[in-house]
């Protein structure tokens, strides 16, 4: 079965999908975007995303390019054509195609839309998670707006092809302070010598993870002791568990931060015990929907 993409009101064949060459998101990443994790057939926290999407849209005044419900819509028909049991929905919104000029084009022209979706081994994900993944820190060289989800991702890009080249899965962004901020596609966790979960605050410096928010549900939940604050690379070096989320990976386990092995090597409890609750809490949703 051939895979299929939304562009622009069509749904084309992956392999034929295309964009215009002036489009703005290829010369300027003049746009925004997110990745959903697909469970069961469901787009786990669609209306989180949506919300964070139109966020994205207001801060960089691009229109909606369609309603809502409508996107909506467009999103489950991708994963339906594609037929995606497991894995990710991807939404790409740009200011649209015009001459290249710096200045916004004019209000007549129309946002461009593009929806991919792609299945995942939730086998491999585990397999990966049973064993916990190595990040490689770099300094944080973005610009101050990363709560805005742009597609303007080369300081990631650059950020995670140097941890791979490191034999690591992930980069771990450390500020002038010397704190962790969050990784190149996640967001970062530790949990104390003291037992404490902790993760930084989403006020600035990071991306509001929808993954963040579904984790901070099921730890008041289980109520396990949590701090919202920054933490230092040092302290993260020193924690009994380390772990990122994101919609891509879910609750992941940290056991190596560069060349320092995290608590005693293996995926920490409180990581395994918060992947296993939002596997849980996705059954749900994929049952209500
Ligand atoms: N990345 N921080 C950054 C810089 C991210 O790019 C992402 C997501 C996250 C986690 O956000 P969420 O929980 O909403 O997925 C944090 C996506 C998955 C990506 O670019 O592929």
């Amino acid at each position: 079965m051939s895979r299929v993409a939304y562009v622009n009101g069509q749904y084309v064949r992956h392999g034929d999908a295309a964009v215009h060459v002036e489009d703005r998101g290829y010369q300027f990443a003049d746009g925004v975007y997110e990745v959903c994790e697909v469970w069961k057939g469901n787009i786990v926290d669609m209306p989180r995303h949506l919300d964070r999407l139109g966020r994205s849209l207001g801060e960089l005044r691009i229109d909606w390019p369609m309603a809502r419900n409508a996107l909506e819509f467009v999103l489950t028909e991708v994963v339906r054509r594609n037929r995606v049991a497991n894995g990710m929905v991807y939404v790409q919104v740009t200011r649209g195609v015009a001459r290249r000029d710096h200045f916004f084009p004019s209000d007549d022209v129309a946002p461009s839309m593009v929806v991919t979706a792609r299945s995942t081994s939730p086998k491999a994900a585990e397999v990966q998670a049973a064993k916990g993944i190595s990040v490689v820190t770099y300094p944080e060289n973005r610009w101050p707006r990363v709560d805005i989800k742009t597609v303007a991702l080369l300081p990631n890009v650059l950020a995670k092809q140097n941890a791979k080249e490191k034999g690591g899965k992930e980069a771990w962004y450390i500020d002038v302070n010397g704190n962790v901020t969050e990784g190149g596609s996640t967001n970062a966790w530790i949990v104390t010598r003291d037992g404490v979960l902790v993760t930084r605050p989403a006020e600035n410096g990071i991306l509001r993870g929808i993954t963040r928010a579904a984790v901070l549900d099921l730890v008041a939940r289980e109520g396990i002791s949590f701090e919202e604050r920054a933490f230092s690379l040092d302290e993260a070096l020193l924690a009994r568990e380390a772990f990122v989320t994101a919609a891509s990976t879910l609750v992941m386990p940290v056991v190596k931060i560069d060349d320092t092995i995290v608590g005693n090597g293996h995926p920490g409890s409180v990581a395994t015990r918060l992947r296993e609750a939002f596997h849980t809490a996705t059954d749900l949703q994929a049952v209500v929907a």
